[in-house]
């Protein structure tokens, strides 16, 4: 099966312009462009194979609309041209304080709804100090909680992805050993078929990615894409992930 790249522009860049380019550069098959709600227009008039994504969902979706200041509804989305949408970043977690609670919710809101879920999840460096196995029940703790009570949706491989994130390596240049995020990729799949009867769901890496350790991680069988941030805002360097990302 085809490897995906998300494409996660977290708050850039900050024109219009560079985000037209941007998106021009990333417009091939496989990848999930996730500009800015505010580029979301811009980049969907660019795009003509890649997928549009939103960086995050309110969990209210009150038809036509409702009084939630600053939020953005499933239906909003929609609307836009968008697909798919990551929730649970661990940037969301840490600086809006996002709770498995709220993550559940929306997790809830955007599946009902019809968008794909790229759901994140991933230990602190405290968590990982203590081994691979103190971060796969870390990791487990969190799928509980953000997909509870959701037996009733329809959550299938073909909506749901899974972005293992361990948040030491996000940003830091400091990637996962690859066969240890492969391991962990083996773990999450194990957790959403034995408690959530979800079968073939795939698994992204994220966390410093980059076109010089791209071929090293997807090369594993189990790891089902990448989720890359930095890099994918480097025009030049993205090109060469899709490119070696295409060879695998
Ligand atoms: P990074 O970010 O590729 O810059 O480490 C990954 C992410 O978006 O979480």
């Amino acid at each position: 099966m085809r490897k995906i790249l998300i494409a996660n522009w977290k708050m850039n860049p900050v024109s219009e312009l560079e985000a037209i380019q941007l998106a021009k550069v990333s417009d091939a098959k496989g990848v999930v462009v996730c500009p800015p709600f505010i580029f979301l227009n811009q980049v969907r008039n660019v795009l003509k194979v890649a997928d549009l994504g939103a960086q995050d969902v309110f969990w209210e979706n009150p038809i036509p609309g409702g009084a939630f200041t600053g939020e953005i509804s499933v239906s909003m989305l929609k609307k836009a041209g968008v697909s798919h949408v990551i929730i649970g970043h661990s940037e969301r977690r840490r600086h809006l304080r996002e709770t498995d609670g709220m993550i559940n919710k929306k997790f809830r809101a955007a599946i009902a709804f019809g968008l794909k879920v790229i759901l994140c999840v991933g230990e602190p460096l405290a968590v990982r100090k203590q081994g691979l196995a103190a971060a796969k029940t870390f990791v487990r703790g969190q799928l509980l909680k953000d997909l509870e009570s959701t037996r009733n949706l329809k959550i299938r491989h073909s909506n749901f992805l899974v972005a293992y994130e361990p948040i030491w390596a996000i940003g830091t240049g400091k990637p996962d050993k690859p066969e240890e995020s492969a391991a962990m990729a083996v773990f999450i799949k194990s957790i959403l078929f034995s408690k959530f009867q979800i079968s073939g769901s795939r698994v992204l890496y994220g966390g410093s990615v980059t076109s010089g350790n791209v071929d090293r991680i997807l090369k594993y069988d189990e790891i089902d894409g990448a989720l890359v941030g930095g890099a994918s805002l480097k025009p030049k360097e993205f090109e060469k992930i899709i490119q070696i990302t295409e060879n695998i």
